[in-house]
């Protein structure tokens, strides 16, 4: 689905040079600390930032959408614009396709909110929808998580497992929060010095409550 190729980026004191490949149909993560060039590395597979050298491939038409840390929602406009306007920018607007994502989201009864008096989490919802409105087979997340609570963190989370398993959506997902990757992600890369260190598969620990002891689970995951 992507391919960085020899990619490199340089800032002055500050020199990436990584190489990965996500499938698809995977949610992969990208985990690193702050600074070590997440970001960068989700804003040139977007396009939103140039690099040096290298190549990134994406699958021919692969629309692509990015959603970030600080939701970047307009405040003068309500959650149905808000939702609305990269299919306005493009010039294909619908209505139902609005309404659609909404529901999907869980906001259709904040449609005619504005962004100030929605919670974080419906934030987060509202920043999905309008990622999820032009229909991406690549969705790029940075961040997502970061500044919501536990229990607001669990439902977008669940959200982008449904996103993934119902429409096939390839996830990219950027974080330092390493239960996010643990839960969400099939495989994961580290960067580490301005590389990738590490990159590998990662054991789904599920609480099936057929066949599985709930000590045991719990032990699986914390030992
Ligand atoms: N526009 C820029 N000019 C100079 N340095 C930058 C710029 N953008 C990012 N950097 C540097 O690149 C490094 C990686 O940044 P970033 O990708 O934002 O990291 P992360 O998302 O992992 O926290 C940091 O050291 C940062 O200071
Ligand atoms: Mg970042």
């Amino acid at each position: 689905m992507v391919e960085l190729i020899n990619i490199e980026k340089n800032y002055p004191n500050f020199n990436l040079k990584v190489n990965f490949k996500v499938n698809e149909g995977e949610i992969f993560g990208l985990v690193g600390q702050s600074g070590s060039g997440k970001s960068t590395i989700l804003k040139m597979i977007q396009g939103i930032i140039k690099f040096d050298k290298g190549l990134i491939k994406i699958k021919n038409n692969t629309e692509t959408a990015y959603i970030f840390q600080e939701f970047n929602l307009l405040y003068n406009k309500n959650v149905f614009d808000n939702v609305s306007l990269p299919l306005i920018l493009k010039r294909r607007f619908s209505e139902k396709k609005v309404e659609e994502v909404l529901k999907f989201v869980g906001l259709y009864d904040k449609k005619n909110s504005y962004p100030i008096s929605l919670s974080g989490g419906e934030k987060q919802r509202a920043a999905i929808a309008r990622a999820l409105v032009s229909n991406p087979g690549l969705l790029l997340c940075d961040e997502v998580t970061t500044s919501l609570d536990k229990t607001v963190k669990d439902g977008i989370l669940d959200l982008f497992e449904e996103i993934n398993r119902k429409y096939g959506v390839t996830i990219i997902v950027v974080t330092h929060e390493l239960e996010v990757v643990k839960r969400l992600c099939d495989r994961v890369a580290i960067i580490e010095k301005e590389r990738i260190s590490d990159i590998f598969s990662i054991e789904k620990k599920e609480y099936n409550k057929e066949n599985v002891n709930y000590t045991d689970y719990v032990r699986g995951v914390l030992k």
